[in-house]
């Protein structure tokens, strides 16, 4: 079976189960070829419904958990969206795909290496133009572009770092996964038009830990 087979076989199943509800995220689900995202060896692995090795210890995540994130954070064309943890760069693609021509991601990650392979694929695929990469703490946000109409976490944080609650609109949505080093809980905050923070709770997930100022201090003492 052919990738792009595999690829319509993938985004029907997850149709399927509940979890692809959206015409415009379906359709960002399809055009962006996560083939691109992953290392040369798992391209073949690329529509399996897995989170992949990317190196440094780091992996692309798993096609539901990119489908899912992306259907709660509700992105629309237009919206400027902060990514912490950019990874392969390939969940902000599919957000990319969805806000631009007007909308813009900024995407932080904290391995410069990663950075540049997160930069190399957006490129190679044309995102590059609507996806800004920052080697940075990304648990501190990136304040040089807030306000954010949506910011999503892609790595487990103990707590919600303060600084993207600041970082946020009113009327803006954030989703990040809290908990412990080993599961967690991802979570939907809401902020509304006069500034209140409501905060409810998703599906447990496991994600790998958001390293910095207001994440865990390091992967192996929390
Ligand atoms: C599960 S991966 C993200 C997957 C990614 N969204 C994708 O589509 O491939 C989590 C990423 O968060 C990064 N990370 C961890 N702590 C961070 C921090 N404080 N700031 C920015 N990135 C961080 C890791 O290096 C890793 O690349």
């Amino acid at each position: 079976m052919s990738l792009e087979e595999r690829k319509m076989r993938l985004i029907e199943a997850l149709i399927d189960e509940g979890i692809l509800k959206s015409e415009h995220v379906i359709e960002a689900m399809k055009k962006v070829p996560r083939e691109e995202f992953v290392l040369e060896a798992y391209r073949e692995s690329a529509y399996l419904d897995e989170p992949l090795p990317i190196g440094y210890g780091q992996t692309i995540s798993a096609p539901h958990m990119v489908a899912l994130m992306t259907e709660l954070l509700q992105p629309k064309r237009g919206d400027k969206v902060l990514e912490i943890g950019t990874g392969s760069g390939y969940q902000a693609a599919v957000l990319a795909e969805i806000v631009k021509p007007e909308g813009h991601v900024w995407s932080v990650e904290r391995i410069a290496e990663l950075a540049e392979f997160a930069k190399n694929n957006l490129r190679k695929t044309g995102y590059d133009k609507y996806v800004t990469v920052i080697v940075g703490d990304g648990s501190k946000g990136y304040e040089e572009q807030a306000p954010y109409d949506k910011i999503i976490v892609t790595a487990a944080a103990p707590t919600i770092p303060e600084p993207l609650l600041t970082q946020l609109k009113p009327g803006g949505r954030l989703l990040i996964p809290v908990g412990d080093l080993y599961m967690q809980i991802l979570k939907i905050v809401d902020k509304d038009f006069e500034g209140r923070i409501k905060v409810r709770d998703n599906v447990p997930c496991v994600f790998v830990p958001l390293i910095g100022e207001y994440g865990f201090r390091s992967e192996r003492f929390p």
